[in-house]
């Protein structure tokens, strides 16, 4: 009769290689505007440094704990709850003892296998995945374990050679192990738009690279502030042209999700 059985969570990689081009910063808003939305969102912070799960937490009250290294020792997810319908797993540094851990080909699946033992149980619609900067075990159990992977992007002199490692490496999982991945697009983060070099960049960005940009987010101080008190931009600095191209731009990526 028509009826469509629909996935039930949807889960989404944030990922750059790179350091500093906004991973964080987009999951965190993501992750905001979804559960603004009324969506149930699990966040996922696969990055050593922590730097997601001490945003979050400057809202609930800072506690010590890296639940991210349960993943890949035993497969359980456990989380705290950050705000209804946000739920953290947090991490820190001694999450980084695994990256360099011989766990063979195993590790790079465990993500994946505790997802799906925990959405079995735990119905969330969205699940985002905030990697850190290298293409190492983190990432690629991130792209195992994504059905979508949204790329954060500065227009920078060196950022388009190191897209294509990035772009090669979530092709090559793609194809041998997770056919659902989707590479949605890129989001071009912090750009200045009164230099040259960014115009430029952002014309050989369309030049050659064939995914589309979702979204654009001018360069400003309200970044660094927002996250500092760890709300989203719109709430610290309400109608500034970086709260309003988040909007527009999360809006664009939500309806593509
Ligand atoms: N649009 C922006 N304008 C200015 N600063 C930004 C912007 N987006 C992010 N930042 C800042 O840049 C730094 C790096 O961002 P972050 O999200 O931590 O990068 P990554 O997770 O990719 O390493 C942070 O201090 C963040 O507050
Ligand atoms: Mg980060």
């Amino acid at each position: 009769l028509g009826l469509k059985i629909e996935q039930m969570s949807k889960v989404i990689a944030v990922a750059n290689q790179k350091g500093g081009v906004g991973k964080t910063f987009l999951t965190f808003h993501l992750a905001h505007f979804l559960v603004e939305k009324g969506f149930r969102v699990l966040v996922i912070d696969l990055d050593p440094q922590g730097n997601l799960s001490l945003v979050l937490k400057l809202l609930s009250g800072w506690r010590p704990s890296c639940q991210t290294a349960e993943i890949f020792s035993s497969e359980n997810i456990s989380f705290e709850e950050i705000q209804a319908g946000l739920r953290l797993v947090s991490s820190d540094i001694t999450l980084a003892r695994y990256e360099a851990s011989s766990g063979g080909v195993n590790f790079y699946f465990k993500l994946r296998r505790a997802l799906k033992k925990y959405l079995a149980r735990e119905p969330e619609d969205f699940v985002l995945l905030d990697c850190p900067p290298s293409l190492g075990l983190f990432s690629l159990s991130a792209f195992v374990a994504a059905e979508s992977l949204l790329i954060p992007l500065k227009p920078e002199i060196f950022s388009i050679s190191g897209l294509g490692d990035l772009l090669r490496v979530a092709e090559e999982v793609k194809e041998d192990i997770n056919p659902s991945l989707r590479i949605m697009g890129l989001v071009l983060n912090a750009i200045q738009k009164r230099t040259r070099i960014g115009r430029n960049i952002q014309a050989e960005l369309a030049e050659n690279v064939s995914i589309p940009v979702l979204a654009q987010f001018p360069a400003s101080i309200k970044a660094e502030e927002a996250m500092r008190r760890g709300e989203p931009v719109w709430k610290v600095a309400f109608g500034t042209p970086l709260a309003k191209a988040l909007r527009e731009g999360l809006t664009n990526i939500w309806q593509r999700l």
